[in-house]
């Protein structure tokens, strides 16, 4: 049994991380282990989490499992977890009852957790205490260990618990099972060295490490003969690519060189302002298939908090960069990220971050109100702000932002967009639905030969979060 370790998730070292590139190992018994059986995998949380079960799945298909999207029929129940706030774990522990429900009717079923709140000492604790009915739980660290750890609970029969508190080393032969055949994540970094105070990903996911170039460049390359339109650029902090190494090879260079292999859109998530160079913009400006959305997190817009969070820049800094955006990708979306109620947050500290977003006019944003995570420098702060404060903060500030949201969809009343045709909408088997450039999601009539294929749209009808269009012709 390996649980986990606050004290060592925290420290860090300057050494450079280590590459693997054969760790992950599937033998011929590994391999038998889930004929005729099939899974069930519930992914929480952010696109790292989509694109770790993305992996996922290539290794349990590796075994020879099968999927089911019905969890009532699966022989294997995975659950890839998110620790990011209380309500995260709230669903998690939620879904685990029904998990256990069918358990006790299908004693065979195998219930496993992994993912970032498998990281945390008090969700480990309270699994070891509340949940021994469970047969497995592995780390962030060691997903490539998951043949390994399910073939100990198949023949051991007992909880079992193999998580790492390390930095992390770089796994570069995980196989991946990807969504979509269209556009594909990559991630180009792992964990975080930010440590906001607020946040538990530094815990949960180790020590920066960032992908070298090569590997990096070979994925996109190997993307685009398959016919792949679009990749993402994976990591906590995008713009740091490259700090962590010693080859002064940055998220500029990197950027650049994805842009170069000609694949027709990239896009990179999360950006810190805080490592936003000039050159960085250069390049976004300068290539047509570096698409003009970048997802900038301002968390708040007062410098108090700001500090208290341990963000490094200010309201005013942020602006700069923000400006100088605008300025040089013209036309670029811009979307944010913000917390209300973090510890001691006053009104006027809130009136702070409204007035950042009238002045962005942000083309939408994800809010959230403060959750304290245990282990955390923000957690220990003194939090005087009542909940229905929080609430009603959250309330006037989704207000403002889904105003500018739809003012700014409304600038595409009448024009013509490129959108890339990923499948049908929800909205029935004669819409598909797709992305512009700017991130924007459109519904378009057309026939499914269009799938997979970028088109030129005009936009008819515009709401507050996505947009109506039909296909022009040329
Ligand atoms: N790496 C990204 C953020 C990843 S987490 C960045 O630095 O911007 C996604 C978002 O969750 C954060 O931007 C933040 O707004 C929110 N978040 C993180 N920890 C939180 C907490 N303890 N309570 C409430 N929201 C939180
Ligand atoms: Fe969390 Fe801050 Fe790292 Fe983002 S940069 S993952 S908010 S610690
Ligand atoms: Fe959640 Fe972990 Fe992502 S905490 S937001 S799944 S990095």
């Amino acid at each position: 049994m390996l649980i986990p370790n606050l004290k060592e998730a925290k420290t860090r070292s300057n050494k450079e991380s280590i590459v693997k590139a054969n760790e992950y190992i599937i033998n011929n018994d590994l391999k038998e282990l889930g004929k005729g059986k099939l899974y069930f995998l519930k992914t929480y949380g952010c696109q790292m989490n989509e694109h770790d079960s993305e992996n996922i799945k290539a290794m349990l298909e590796d075994m020879n499992f099968s999927e089911t999207k019905d969890m009532e029929e699966a022989d294997l129940i995975l659950l890839n977890t998110c620790a990011i706030r209380e309500n995260a774990h709230n669903k998690v522990f939620g879904y685990l009852g029904r998990a256990k429900n069918l358990k006790s009717r299908k004693p065979g079923v195998l219930v496993g957790l992994c993912g970032c709140m498998a990281q945390e000492e008090v969700v480990v604790n309270k699994i070891l205490s509340e949940y021994k009915w469970m047969d497995f739980v592995f780390g962030t660290h060691n997903l490539h260990k998951l043949p390994q750890v399910l073939e100990k609970s198949i023949k051991e029969h007992k909880l079992n618990v193999e998580v790492l508190s390390c930095e992390g080393d770089i796994i570069e032969n995980i196989p991946v099972k990807r969504d979509s055949k269209f556009k594909a994540w990559i991630n180009i970094m792992y964990g975080c060295d930010k440590f906001c105070t607020y946040c538990i990903v530094p815990y949960t996911r180790g020590k920066q490490r960032s992908r070298r170039k090569e590997y990096i460049l070979n994925e996109v390359e190997e993307l685009v003969k398959d016919g792949y339109k679009e990749v993402t650029l994976l990591g906590q902090n995008v713009n740091a690519y490259g700090k962590d190494l010693n080859d002064n090879y940055k998220m500029e260079n990197l950027l650049e060189d994805v842009a170069k292999t000609g694949i027709e859109r990239v896009r990179f998530v999360t950006s810190h302002p805080w490592d936003f160079t000039d050159n960085m913009i250069d390049v976004i400006a300068k290539y047509d298939n570096i698409m003009p959305y970048i997802h900038l997190p301002l968390q708040s817009g007062s410098d108090r908090i700001l500090k208290l969070m341990g963000r490094r820049y200010t309201k005013d800094s942020y602006l700069e960069l923000y400006n100088k955006l605008k300025t040089k990708v013209p036309n670029c979306s811009i979307t944010t990220d913000i917390i209300v109620g973090f510890p001691g947050e006053t009104e006027e500290d809130f009136k702070e971050t409204l007035d950042v977003v009238n002045t962005c006019k942000y083309d939408g944003a994800y809010t959230f109100i403060f959750s304290a995570r245990e282990g955390t420098p923000a957690a220990k702060m003194k939090d005087d702000v009542t909940l229905e404060e929080k609430e009603q903060r959250l309330f006037k500030l989704n207000e403002l932002v889904n105003k500018y949201s739809k003012e700014n969809n409304d600038k595409y009343l009448d024009t013509t967009v490129k959108v890339l045709l990923e499948g049908t909408s929800e909205k029935g088997e004669d819409t598909l639905m797709g992305y512009t450039e700017t991130m924007k999601l459109v519904n378009v009539k057309a026939d499914k030969k269009y799938i997979g294929t970028i088109q030129n749209v005009k936009i008819k009808e515009v709401k507050t979060w996505s947009m109506d269009g039909i296909i022009e012709e040329d």
